[in-house]
């Protein structure tokens, strides 16, 4: 078992283990003692893969539960599941002193996240992730989301979870292109990190290695949520390869998956800064290697103009400008405000 305390406002443990999933109720006990309520909320596909082991789990350890299964996808981190989430705590007359419980990949953990911090001005929430992006990003430092039809996350908090929970057999169950995701993710941090995390990535063995990427990644997070748990400084680096890949979202109505636009984000910035000159040839070959290790789709159906258009929406965008994630080489990454109107030319390679 791999334990990493995230010290942000209010510090929690991420505990990553194999088959924890039956042991959540355990887990619980370390961080809440008392016999609450806990609301769990998942998707249909989880729902029908983890949801009796993890309820069962709490019962066996004094919780009282309820479940509350939604669709799966990113629509269903909207304005309405909000307000139906809140709709059902309120029926089962959940106090501050009661949990949610998000079960799922990024989307249930984000919606539920975010309906924690809000209602009765926010209630207990613990994360089980159950996809590798949820797992190294999403579940831990406490960024919650709905989407809008203007775009995607533009309504959200800061909330951190009590307690988080990871099981790393789950991802023998997730389809090939949603661990793609999280691989999307991990290089992510393996160009910001570098070290271990790039060693492990660049060799393709992560399945071997699966744990320890697992808590490298999380380290790693927690390292930046600790020192800027609200995003004014080193925590917009963890947005490498995401104004570029939030735009491609966006622009394929979130068809797109996350993850792999990300990978996209990401090549097309590597590909920009090599034409530029701010970052070697070798580091470029290095960022296309690892990507290319996994046979990620590396194309983007968009024009440039259409790409940036979209960066006007974006949650990082101030004054005409956006705070862009730079690389210098692998392991060493910085923050650049750009105007809006030289990112056509940067991201064109002209
Ligand atoms: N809050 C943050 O800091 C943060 C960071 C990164 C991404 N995100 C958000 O996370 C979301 C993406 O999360 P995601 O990639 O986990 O997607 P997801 O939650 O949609 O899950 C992906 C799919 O896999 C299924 N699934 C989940 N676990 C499974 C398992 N073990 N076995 C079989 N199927 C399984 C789900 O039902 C779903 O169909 C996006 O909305 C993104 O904006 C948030």
């Amino acid at each position: 078992m791999k334990e990493v305390k995230v010290l942000a406002s209010t510090p929690y443990s991420v505990y990553i283990e194999n088959n924890s999933i039956e042991k959540v109720g355990d887990y619980l006990q370390t961080a809440i003692k008392k016999p609450i309520k806990v609301l769990v909320v998942t998707d249909e596909n989880v729902s029908a893969l983890y949801l009796k082991k993890v309820v069962e789990s709490l019962q066996k350890s004094g919780y009282k539960t309820f479940t509350c299964i939604l669709k799966a996808g990113e629509g269903t981190k909207s304005m309405e599941n909000f307000s139906k989430l809140c709709s059902v705590s309120a029926s089962l007359n959940l106090t501050r002193d009661d949990a949610l419980l998000a079960l799922g990949g990024g989307v249930i953990g984000d919606l539920v996240g975010f309906t924690a911090s809000c209602y009765m001005r926010g209630i207990k929430f613990i994360q089980v992730p159950t996809t590798l992006l949820a797992a190294i990003d999403s579940s831990v430092g406490g960024k919650t989301a709905i989407n809008i039809e203007e775009g995607k996350n533009l309504i959200g908090s800061f909330w951190q979870p009590c307690l988080v929970v990871y099981d790393p057999e789950t991802r023998k169950t997730l389809p090939k292109e949603q661990f793609l995701c999280g691989v999307g993710e991990a290089v992510k941090y393996a160009v910001l990190a570098g070290g271990r995390i790039y060693d492990i990535l660049s060799s393709g063995k992560i399945d071997e290695n699966f744990e320890e990427l697992v808590e490298l990644c999380v380290i790693e997070k927690a390292k930046i949520v600790h020192q800027d748990e609200k995003e004014h400084g080193v925590r917009k680096l963890l947005n490498l390869g995401h104004t570029v890949g939030h735009a491609i979202e966006k622009l394929s109505n979130f068809t797109a998956l996350h993850g792999l636009c990300v990978a996209k984000g990401l090549y097309l910035l590597a590909k920009a800064q090599r034409f530029e000159g701010s970052i070697s040839e070798d580091c470029f070959n290095k960022i296309e290697k690892m990507l290319n290790t996994y046979a990620f789709d590396l194309e983007i159906p968009y024009s440039v103009e259409d790409i940036v258009k979209e960066f006007v929406y974006d949650k990082k965008s101030v004054d005409g400008g956006v705070s862009l994630v730079k690389i210098k080489d692998i392991g060493d990454c910085f923050v650049e405000n750009t105007a809006i109107d030289c990112l056509g030319e940067f991201l064109s390679c002209k």
